[in-house]
């Protein structure tokens, strides 16, 4: 199966322009899911608690002073799969390339349904599998073993998009595209809204 790029922008580029578009919408207390670096925090409103869960220890550091830097915010040195917050706590939860990463996908976002507030939201920008049998799905399959290693356990053939529709959620919107990938293939991407 040959997949065409539906669009001409890198996986980078549709990510920065995601989170320039959804966080500044975000409003009461926001978790951000496998925080990283914490860029997200640049984009999301002046008065919203930032909750940065992040479990890698290379990254708390420099997540830390972005923490220190907006009163009211917390981080948390934590797996998406055994999340330390109080049932219905949240108002959203920011997912932006972690859905590949966590060890229990299906546990992470059974504690995201859990940590969210009724009429809550999931936002998220992930990169997923290609369809059975095309070329992208068989780089990812064979470039998995390495990126496990060396992309912060990142699987880059899960149907994180199915994994969604099926946790629970009360309605689930989401948008597809191809980006050019390497050797021929396509990085398939979601992009959506999951309400709680
Ligand atoms: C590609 S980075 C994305 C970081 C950030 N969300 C962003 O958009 O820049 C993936 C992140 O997921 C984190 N991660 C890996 N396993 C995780 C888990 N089980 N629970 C939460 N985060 C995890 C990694 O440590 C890393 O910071």
């Amino acid at each position: 199966m040959t997949l065409r790029p539906t669009t001409t922008r890198t996986i980078r580029e549709l990510r920065d322009a995601w989170r320039r578009s959804v966080l500044p919408g975000l409003r009461g207390d926001v978790l951000d899911l496998g925080a990283g670096f914490g860029i997200a925090a640049d984009d999301l409103s002046a008065d919203v608690i930032w909750i940065a869960l992040e479990p890698s220890r290379s990254a708390l550091r420099q997540l830390a002073v972005r923490v220190e830097e907006r009163p009211g915010s917390r981080l948390l040195h934590a797996a998406a799969e055994d999340i330390p917050l109080p049932d219905a706590s949240v108002d959203a939860v920011i997912a932006s390339t972690v859905l590949c990463s966590v060890r229990d996908q299906r546990r992470a976002l059974a504690e995201v349904v859990r940590v969210l507030r009724p009429g809550g939201r999931l936002v998220y920008f992930e990169h997923v599998t290609g369809p059975p049998r095309s070329w992208t799905r068989t780089l990812q399959v064979a470039y998995r073993p390495i990126s496990r290693v060396i992309d912060s356990g990142c699987d880059p053939a899960r149907d994180t998009g199915a994994a969604i529709r099926g946790a629970g959620f009360r309605s689930v919107e989401q948008r597809d595209e191809l980006a050019p990938g390497m050797l021929g293939s396509v990085d398939p991407l979601i992009e959506g809204t999951a309400i709680r």
